[in-house]
């Protein structure tokens, strides 16, 4: 089972002719409403890809907090429907997660009001981890408090589960929380934050990736765009994955997927090595960014497996 502690969002993506100006008002050419949310959307692409087990168990459970409010009760209907397991998902007395994008062309900003998804408390954490084996996986990202993710990190890796970290949205983070990760997936500015490197280049990713493990990780990987992404195990293996050509459509959820499928793919099904894991991962999001929306533009496990074993040949 694949525990995931994290933000469960509306996002709302509006297309604009340009970015307003202050105290401008501009009508928006196109809007989009959808689930979102880093740690939705990563349990969205671990159901995707998943497939499910023979006695019709889910691969995933999502550890999190929404409004009682419509949108709360839209996004559950939903998570399930994506076939993630909510029984965690907590209805409470705030206001659901909101993220609002603004686009035009290549720009992009946002907003995120993180409402429910700050509620999160360790007695949450207690509760769904109860009954967690060693062989399962936590998987966090940065989006809930700071303190909670640390808690989770440090209790999962007590019980001997494999714990992996997306530190984001990039925040420095407290020297206790490295030595319970097995696994960060770090893009450009997440690595810059947290170590003051900027993988600009095959050194200076070396030079991060090694203070990754210094401060007590075991497995490192950054994701770079354009540059594919890099991986280490501080020993044995090190090593580059090219991005692959493709017509970039939308890379809304490209990064999460990512996520999903390394997490799926190397603690979880266990056939993968680690190297295989960071490749097939870099398909997902290959796939994921050739495609418009959020996690509905995610691929299938069969449609990956497709592409990676037609690509290593
Ligand atoms: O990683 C993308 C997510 O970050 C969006 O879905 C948005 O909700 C923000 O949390």
């Amino acid at each position: 089972m694949i525990y995931v502690i994290g933000s469960i969002n509306t996002d709302i993506s509006l297309e604009v002719e340009r970015i307003p100006k202050k105290g401008e008002t501009l009508i928006a050419d196109g809007c989009q409403t959808g689930l979102g949310g880093k740690g939705a959307n990563q349990a969205v692409a671990i159901a995707r890809l998943a497939q499910r087990y023979d006695d019709g168990r889910k691969a995933v459970k999502l550890i999190g907090q929404v409004g009682k409010d419509a949108f709360g009760a839209e996004l559950v209907s939903k998570l399930d429907s994506y076939g993630v397991d909510t029984e965690y998902v907590r209805r409470v007395n705030r206001g659901t997660g909101v993220a609002v994008f603004a686009s035009s062309g290549k720009d992009k900003r946002a907003f995120v009001y993180s409402g429910a998804n700050l509620g999160l408390s360790k007695s949450d954490v207690d509760e769904a981890l109860c009954s967690a084996k060693s062989t399962d996986t936590l998987l966090c990202q940065l989006e809930v408090p700071t303190y909670i993710i640390g808690y989770a990190l440090r209790k999962a890796h007590s019980l001997g589960m494999t714990t992996i970290l997306n530190p984001a949205p990039a925040k420095e983070l407290p020297p206790d929380f490295y030595p319970n990760i097995d696994i960060i997936i770090a893009n450009e500015s997440e690595t810059q934050t947290l170590t003051d490197i900027n993988p600009k280049d095959w050194i200076n990713c070396h030079e991060a990736m090694a203070e990754f493990h210094r401060r007590g990780v075991r497995y490192v990987v950054l994701t770079l765009g354009e540059d594919g992404a890099t991986f280490s195990d501080n020993g044995s293996l090190v090593g580059q994955i090219p991005a692959r050509e493709v017509c970039v459509t939308d890379t809304a959820a490209a990064g999460d997927a990512f996520v999903g499928a390394l997490a799926l793919t190397y603690p979880h099904i266990g056939m993968y090595s680690f190297k295989e894991a960071a490749l097939f991962a870099a398909k997902a999001a290959s796939i994921t960014v050739s495609r418009r929306g959020g996690v509905d533009s995610i691929p299938s496990f069969k449609e990956v497996s497709a592409l990676y074993y037609s690509e290593i040949k």
